[in-house]
């Protein structure tokens, strides 16, 4: 059986008479990467805070490694780190002695080696003795991540962690998620762009007006995302034939390549039926995944679950 880390169950949030979370139930397993999607204002933000207890819902149950919130907040909090919306620290002092000053906090003994790990981890050792005030937003963001990971925490949550980085920081971000994840860590993260955490993500929620509409593993998005192709073949119209008979839409021609729509999973069987058809494929290439398509879709469309 799966392990499940953190578990939310009807969980519901209302500021006076405005309901702005309604009932969200998800659960995330041990070194699962979980993605809360959802435009801005949809309440990810509100989940977050809910979970970690620093706003009161106002119904439903929260636990954490099968911990109630409510019940045991300092046993369900201690395995947990957090980045919530920007991370606060003390400007005049050094990145380390932030860390120095957070760790104490911190329930657990921190060896004076993991600070050096974790400062090499998030790549910023070569500024870890320098005022934060002089840091810019994404080193900023390194430290941060830094703070919520010196514990090793069982759970990793994340809201909009990536701004501010630059690509480099992005992959190396993706990078560092991945490998946690992979050393059994999970992490819920949210995001507002599909692409920022598509690469990273097992499962992820879509959180629409403080509803949770879909719950979808990023495997099988990608299966049903549309794929735009490039195709090169010795003979295009012989091709056509060949591929309007699969019913596939052809969108352009120039020459001896054709420009073709398909859903992902369809690509290899095209690739048989030409080579079977003695068409050879001089280059196939995936030109456009339409992820974000399909993502816009389901935050558009009805509340199915
Ligand atoms: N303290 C509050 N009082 C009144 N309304 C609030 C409060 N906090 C949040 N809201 C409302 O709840 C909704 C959800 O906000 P939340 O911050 O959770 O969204 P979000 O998904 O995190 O958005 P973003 O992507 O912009 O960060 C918004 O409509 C917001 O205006
Ligand atoms: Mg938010």
């Amino acid at each position: 059986m799966t392990e499940t880390v953190l578990q939310l169950d009807n969980v519901s949030k209302k500021i006076g008479q405005k309901e702005i979370v309604h009932n969200i139930s998800f659960d995330v397993r041990k070194g699962e990467v979980f993605g809360l999607l959802g435009p801005n204002g949809a309440g990810k933000t509100t989940i977050i805070r809910s979970i970690v207890r620093l706003i009161k819902k106002t119904s439903g149950e929260v636990h954490i490694s099968g911990v109630n919130v409510d019940e045991n907040f300092k046993d369900a909090i201690k395995n947990v780190g957090a980045i919530i919306e920007n991370p606060e620290f003390y400007m005049y002092m050094s990145g380390f002695n932030n860390l120095k000053q957070f760790a104490r906090m911190s329930r657990k003994d921190i060896p004076q080696e993991r600070f050096v790990e974790i400062v090499e981890q998030v790549k910023l050792s070569h500024a870890i003795h320098n005022k934060v005030k002089t840091y810019s937003l994404g080193m900023r963001q390194r430290l941060g991540l830094a703070q919520a990971l010196i514990h090793e925490p069982d759970l990793l949550i994340l809201d909009e962690p990536t701004n501010g980085l630059d690509p480099q920081g992005m992959r190396e971000f993706r990078e560092l998620i991945r490998s946690l994840a992979q050393n059994g860590t999970s992490v819920l993260i949210s995001s507002h762009l599909l692409s920022e955490i598509q690469q990273i993500t097992d499962r992820f929620a879509i959180i629409n007006h403080g509803k949770l509409t879909h719950i979808e593993s990023m495997h099988e998005l990608e299966k049903e995302a549309k794929v735009t192709i490039q195709l090169e073949v010795s003979d295009p119209e012989a091709a056509k034939l060949v591929l309007e008979s699969l019913d596939i839409e052809i969108k352009a021609q120039v020459e001896q390549q054709l420009t073709l729509e398909l859903a992902s999973d369809f690509v290899p069987e095209i690739a048989r039926s030409l080579v079977k058809a003695n068409i050879d494929i001089l280059e196939l290439a995936k030109v456009h995944v339409s992820l974000e398509d399909r993502f816009l879709a389901l935050t558009n469309g009805g509340e199915t679950k």
